[in-house]
């Protein structure tokens, strides 16, 4: 039974006004807010059993230990890794695929390939940019269409003994866009031996996820954007390939032995777990993967696919609204600006006087501006705590800034 209300009442931040209204959260694709359960496990850690993990003999050590690798192996079955080492906590998506480019340098040589996707965040662009600074290998950009679409056939070119690795995100930040990785994946194991890497930065809050299925060699993805608290996140890499990959930070816990003559590093997960981990905040992912279960995957993704239906078809209605990736299969965002009036930034700013928390700006995908020729978009992105009624007042907002701004 999907109760909206329940929901709402286990986030008290909701319940405020903002510049005299009532807060109308649409910036779930920036940081979601964090229910109740995910803060007192957060402040009950800190306050009853702070200690650090995997070196105490003590009780608080083996205690906060446990919740740890208990809160890893939620994570695990929420992404259905075949094992719970495979899980690797980070700080989140940006770190995941930061690791993953920087243990792949001595994979990579002159003229080798990376291919990743116009729609890509800068997260999933700048490291791999670096990768090829460091290797000389050449960077491949999967472009799109009008719609945003990625053009696989483009991709499909792309493809040879050239290629070492396909990077791309599941779902765009910026568009909202589900790509399609199924497709993506299938094509690049039957053409190439390229790692293939899925940043489901924006996929993980919105859909089950089974990377046994999917079959992708490392999946990343951030905590905070899934109702669990900033500095938290996942990499899932395939076991085989992590023990065959160097270690990316060097220091505690990372090590099996180490003396002045060399060292010898730890088994999965802790080889790529140096120094002392964000263990409050761990704990407390694996409450916020508890939270997104009890409401249900499935009530989730219906519930955020109805809002966005609804907030569509409500802006279309308006005159002069542009939206980008209109007519393609998305999660989650609507992105759009005003034809014809001000600049995305002025239209935050209306929304914010009226309480409304949008996104404005180029969300750190500039290719997908310029693309576009645009210099940013006004962005509502939901989550599972998002009312119809929340929709009517960001499309009478949008409509009071149609006004002003004209
Ligand atoms: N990547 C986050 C966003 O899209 C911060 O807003």
């Amino acid at each position: 039974m999907f109760d909206i209300q329940e929901i709402r009442s286990q986030f008290s931040i909701l319940d405020q006004k903002v510049n005299g209204k009532p807060l109308v959260y649409l910036d779930n694709a920036a940081t979601s807010q964090k229910p109740d359960s995910v803060l007192t496990t957060w402040e009950r850690y800190y306050k009853e059993i702070n200690a650090n993990v995997h070196r105490g003999i003590h009780t608080l050590s083996q205690l906060a230990t446990e919740e740890m690798e208990l809160s890893r192996r939620k994570i695990q079955k929420f992404i259905n890794a075949k094992h719970d080492f495979e899980v690797i906590f980070t700080k989140g998506t940006t770190e995941g695929l930061n690791l993953i480019s920087y243990i792949l340098t001595q994979k990579l040589k002159k003229d080798d390939e990376i291919i990743i996707s116009y729609l890509e965040h800068h997260s999933n662009i700048v490291p791999w940019q670096l990768l090829c600074e460091r290797t000389g290998a050449k960077l491949k950009v999967i472009p799109i269409d009008e719609q945003g679409i990625l053009q696989l056939d483009v991709f499909d070119s792309f493809l040879s003994e050239k290629t070492k690795v396909v990077s791309v995100n599941h779902v765009s930040n910026a568009l909202g866009i589900v790509n399609p990785i199924e497709e993506i994946i299938a094509k690049t194991r039957k053409n190439t031996d390229a790692y293939i890497v899925i940043d489901g930065a924006q996929s993980a809050p919105h859909f089950v996820i089974d990377v046994q299925k999917m079959d992708c060699d490392f999946y990343v993805f951030s905590g905070h954007k899934m109702y669990a608290p900033m500095g938290t996140g996942i990499l899932y890499g395939k076991q085989h390939i992590l023990e065959g990959l160097p270690p990316f930070h060097g220091g505690g816990e990372m090590i099996a032995t180490c003396s002045f003559d060399g060292t010898t590093y730890a088994g999965l997960p802790f080889k790529y777990e140096a120094g002392t981990p964000n263990v409050g905040g761990n704990i407390a992912l694996g409450a916020a993967v508890d939270f997104i279960l009890r409401v249900g995957q499935e009530n989730i993704q219906k519930h955020e696919n109805a809002l966005l239906e609804y907030a569509q078809r409500k802006l279309l209605e308006l005159d002069g609204i542009k939206i980008y990736g209109e007519k393609a299969n998305r999660t989650g965002v609507v992105s759009f600006n005003l034809e014809g009036v001000g600049i995305a930034s002025d239209v935050g700013m209306i929304l914010d006087k009226l309480g409304i928390a949008v996104r404005t700006g180029h969300h750190c995908t500039q290719p997908i501006m310029d693309f576009f020729n645009i210099a940013g978009t006004v962005r509502a992105s939901f989550a599972v705590y998002n009312e119809f009624h929340e929709i009517d007042l960001l499309v009478e907002g949008v409509k009071k800034a149609q006004k002003m701004l004209s």
